[in-house]
Order: C-alpha cells, then sequence, then structure tokens
C-alpha cells in the first residue's frame, strides 16, 4: 500500500498528527504495534499545558478533556517541613495547566480516529524505514504476524525511546545527547482521594516525592527510589509510610491513605537526538527526545513537536514549499532544549543523589527558599511549568 503520511506508533505523538493531517485533509496510515487496550491503558504522565488544551479542543478532541479534566492554577513546592504555593495565572498573565490522564487523551483520539479518521492498525509492528534519502520511503512491518510494506511520500516517527524510526537516520548525521539519573521513580494508582487540591511537589531528607490525581477519588502518587529497585520490596504499607514521612509538616497534614491499584519503577533519563530529521524521514516526541518526568514536560513536548510537524506538512500539501519542513529541527529543538533544561532544573533541585553533601542539600533549599521569596523567580517556574505559548521561539 502507499500512503502521503505513512506514521509509526500510535501514542500521543503519533494520534494528534493524524487528527491534525486529517484536519488539512492529508492522508495517512497509522502503525501500532501494541493491542488497543494496552496503547489505551498504558499509565503515564497527567497534566496538560494550556497551549497542549488548546490544540486538543482546536482539532475535536477536547470535548470529554474539558468536561472531566481538572483546570490547576498552581502547585505546591513542599520543603524544609513547610509549603509554598506557586500561584500560576497570577504570575504568567492568566495560564493554567490541565489534570487529564495521558490514558484518556489517547482514548479519546483513538477513538475518533476509528470514527472518522485515517487507517489505524493496531499489532502493526515496524521493522524498518528504508529510502529516507529518496522520493519513496518505505515503512516494512508485521501485521498481525503477516509482512508488509507501506511506501510513503513521507514518514514520521511516533514510535517512542525504543522505536526504530531513529534507526533511519545515518550514524554519520546523527548525535545525541544524554544524561541518567541517579535514581528511579516508584509510581502508584490509589482508590482515595486526594489529599490536597493541587499538586504537592515535596523536597526532604529521605528523598523526593509527588502527590497528582487522576480524578475526585483516585490518586497519584510518586516516591524516588534507588536505581535498580524491586516493586516486590515496597509493600502498601511500606509506600505509605514513606510517603506519609516525606509529606510531613510541622502543621499536622495529613496523608489519605487507600487501596493500591498499580505500582510500577520508572527510570529517569534525559536524551535528546539531533537532527530531527533526515530527507523524508521526521521524529516526534518520545522518539527524538526524553526528559525526567519532574517538570511534567514529556507529553507536552510530544504534542508541540507534531503541531510544528503537522503546520508544516499542511503547508507543504497546500503550496508545494518544503520550507517549514526543511525548518522542523531548528523549530523544534529550541523547545526541546528549553524543557530539557527546565526538566533537569526541578529533577535536580527536588531529589536526593545518593553522592549528595549537606551543602548540597543546603544549596538546593537555598534555590526553594528564593522561589518562595522572589516574584522573578517563581515566575520562572510558572512560565516553564504552564509551557511556553506554541508560536514563541522559545
Ligand atoms: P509514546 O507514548 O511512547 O508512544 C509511542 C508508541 O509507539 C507506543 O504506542 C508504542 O507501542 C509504539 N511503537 C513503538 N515501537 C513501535 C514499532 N516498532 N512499530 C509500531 N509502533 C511502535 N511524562 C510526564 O510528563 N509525566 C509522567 O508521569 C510520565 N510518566 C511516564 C512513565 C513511563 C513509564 C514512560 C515511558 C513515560 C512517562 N512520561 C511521563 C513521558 C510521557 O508519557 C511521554 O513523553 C509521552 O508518552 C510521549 O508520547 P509519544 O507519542 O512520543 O510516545
Ligand atoms: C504527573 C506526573 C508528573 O511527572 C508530574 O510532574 C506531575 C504529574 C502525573 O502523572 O499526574
Amino acid at each position: 500500500t502507499h500512503t502521503t503520511v505513512g506514521i509509526i506508533g500510535a501514542g500521543p505523538a503519533g494520534l494528534l498528527l493524524a487528527r491534525l493531517l486529517h484536519n488539512s485533509g492529508i492522508d495517512c496510515v497509522v502503525l501500532e504495534s501494541r493491542d488497543r487496550p494496552y496503547a489505551e491503558n498504558r499509565q503515564r504522565a497527567g497534566i496538560l499545558e494550556q497551549g497542549t488544551v488548546d490544540v486538543l479542543r482546536d482539532c475535536g478532541a477536547g470535548e470529554r478533556m474539558d468536561r472531566e479534566g481538572l483546570v490547576h492554577e498552581g502547585i505546591e513546592l513542599r520543603f524544609d517541613r513547610r509549603t509554598h504555593r506557586v500561584d500560576f495565572p497570577a504570575l504568567t498573565g492568566g495560564r493554567r495547566v490541565m489534570v487529564y490522564a495521558q490514558t484518556e487523551v489517547v482514548k479519546d483520539l483513538v477513538r475518533l480516529q476509528l470514527a472518522d479518521g485515517a487507517p489505524l492498525l493496531f499489532e502493526a509492528q515496524a521493522h524498518s524505514v528504508t529510502g529516507a534519502d529518496t522520493a519513496r520511503p518505505t515503512v516494512h512491518y508485521a501485521h498481525q504476524g503477516r509482512p508488509k510494506t507501506l511506501t510513503c511520500e513521507y514518514v514520521v516517527g511516533c514510535d517512542g525511546f525504543h522505536g526504530v524510526t531513529r534507526d533511519a537516520l545515518p550514524s554519520a548525521v546523527r548525535r545525541s545527547y544524554e544524561r541518567t539519573y541517579p535514581y528511579s521513580w516508584l509510581g502508584i494508582l490509589a482508590d482515595v482521594p486526594p489529599s490536597c487540591d493541587e499538586l504537592i511537589y515535596a523536597h526532604s531528607p529521605r528523598g523526593f516525592a509527588l502527590h497528582s490525581m487522576r480524578s475526585a477519588s483516585v490518586s497519584r502518587l510518586y516516591l524516588q527510589v534507588p536505581n535498580g529497585t524491586d516493586v516486590a520490596q515496597w509493600s502498601d504499607e511500606r509506600i505509605w509510610d514513606e510517603l506519609g514521612q516525606r509529606f510531613a509538616t510541622d502543621s499536622g497534614w495529613k496523608l489519605e491513605r487507600g487501596p493500591i491499584t498499580a505500582k510500577a519503577v520508572l527510570p529517569m533519563r534525559s536524551h535528546v537526538t539531533e537532527p530531527m530529521q533526515y530527507g523524508r524521514v521526521f521524529l516526534a516526541g518520545d522518539a527524538a527526545h526524553i526528559v525526567p518526568p519532574t517538570g511534567a514536560k514529556g507529553l507536552n513536548l510530544a504534542v508541540s513537536d507534531v503541531v510544528v510537524l503537522g503546520r508544516a506538512l499542511a503547508h507543504w500539501h497546500a503550496t508545494g514549499s518544503r520550507e517549514l519542513l526543511d525548518a522542523y529541527t531548528d523549530t523544534c529543538l529550541r523547545r526541546v532544549w528549553r524543557a530539557e533544561h527546565f526538566s533537569y532544573v526541578m529533577t535536580s533541585m527536588l531529589h536526593v543523589d545518593p553522592q549528595q553533601t549537606a551543602f548540597d542539600t543546603r544549596l538546593q533549599l537555598a534555590q526553594l527558599e528564593r522561589i518562595a521569596t522572589s516574584r522573578a523567580v517563581a515566575a520562572e517556574l510558572a512560565e516553564n511549568y504552564t509551557g511556553l505559548p506554541f508560536d514563541s521561539p522559545a
């Protein structure tokens, strides 16, 4: 078969790109290696920037998000057994974020795609992409076990960090920048109303903890654990005890407990591949870059990449000009590196490095204190967290 744009991966990046292309009258095929229930239920991010919310609304995927999502106007930083609130609208001229899980974004986009969009094939695993520098880049894949090929005008790799599209960029042109962190997160979902109205990012001598939520009755919490941690060593009681200690304040704040329904350990890394394109092959989202989750940027960066690419493909389709396509890498990388920096700063300010000295801890507390007392420094956090406008050159 042949299509205009072959999209590999049905995560947020691939699905949103398919929707944007559909709205511009460009045909495409989406290949996803997993089955639909797996793709729709993989627990991941929970925070949508203002710009992400606007894009989902504008492309017709915002209806349930607007009904069920929770608008948040700030976060709490907890350190030194006290709490400081960062007020987003006051510090950013009115910007907010939305708590709406990635699982739900994916479900909404899958439903739209299957209802009126281009073909979306589950259990279709890409093995390789060839001919990046020819007029007919080709995806070699297996659909429900049978070998197939898809020839395209353009191929977009939205296949995540472990995808295959990145290998279509010759090693002579490809550079990667990477950092790993000496800790991981243990993430849980629990059937208990959140113990807070807004997310809490906690710095404590025992390590980082984050209180997030999925709804008025489901809480999502994370705690810093050593790399290589086996979840089997963390009973429900041990998890709640540890979270309780990390969030503890002098004013007697209380963490509500409930049945834990999911537990997983997540590694943390920063990674950028440059360039994000070669010939007629493009990379978007986690296929091109990874951030540690502390700044809640991963999903939002995937969305901003495909917005840039969707516009560039629409411009090419309407005019025949490759100008915006050629600028894709440069346009995206400004925002990518801004998010890499913010995620790194948030991560290193809030976690306890196993090599950390008392001096390092004092520096972290000095930085947190600075956010609590300087409007300019708090505004820097708030602007990055709520996301810079999609059109600004970062
Ligand atoms: P993905 O969502 O990874 O989608 C890629 C898709 O491609 C997948 O569906 C995959 O099955 C498919 N695929 C892969 N290889 C192939 C192939 N060869 N052929 C066909 N299909 C293929 N961000 C946060 O902000 N907060 C969080 O708490 C958070 N938690 C995370 C937890 C985990 C375990 C992970 C991995 C990521 C987390 N992230 C988090 C990051 C965020 O979820 C990602 O940035 C986001 O999913 C990126 O979207 P994407 O569409 O680029 O990639
Ligand atoms: C969530 C994850 C994050 O990494 C974060 O910074 C905020 C919220 C979440 O899963 O809800």
